[in-house]
């Protein structure tokens, strides 16, 4: 397994807000080399796809259609240690919650809307990869 790639997404309230510049920015800034990347949607049932493991949880349907409520950018970062350094990069799932300086921080309006999405493990990492980009997509 991977050590050394996470995925992420900017969501949609980040990118109606007009933020995906700062955020790639932050990113790259970090030390993360993005290897794909997409501007796209989900449809209601790709969202879901993407989201079943949180099927059974009460916040899910909603989810499902923020997530499918507009654009969002998708990549695959590269880094030594990329899953855990960026979800400390990108802090708390709550903004509230989230340290001074992460991309949450700055960048979330909710615990829904929270600006970014990232890999919670090298498993997932590469599964989340796999559903936006082809082998053809990465570089
Ligand atoms: P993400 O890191 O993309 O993973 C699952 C998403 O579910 C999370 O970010 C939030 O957007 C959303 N989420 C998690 N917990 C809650 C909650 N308590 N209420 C609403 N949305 C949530």
């Amino acid at each position: 397994m991977e050590t050394n790639k996470t995925f992420t997404m900017i969501k949609p309230d980040a990118v109606a807000a007009g933020h995906i510049g700062a955020i790639l920015d932050k990113i790259t800034k970090n030390g993360f080399k993005i290897i794909a990347l997409k501007y796209t949607s989900l449809s209601t049932d790709k969202a879901g796809q993407f989201y079943a493991v949180h099927s059974e949880r009460p916040f899910y349907k909603n989810l499902v259609a923020f997530m499918s409520s507009g654009p969002i950018v998708a990549a695959i970062l590269e880094k030594d240690n990329a899953v855990e350094d960026f979800r400390k990069l990108i802090g708390a799932t709550d903004p509230s919650k989230a340290d001074m300086g992460t991309i949450r921080n700055l960048f979330a309006k909710s615990i829904e809307a929270n600006a970014v999405h990232g890999s919670d493990s090298d498993e997932n990492a590469q599964i989340e990869g796999s559903f936006f980009f082809s082998a053809f997509e990465k570089f």
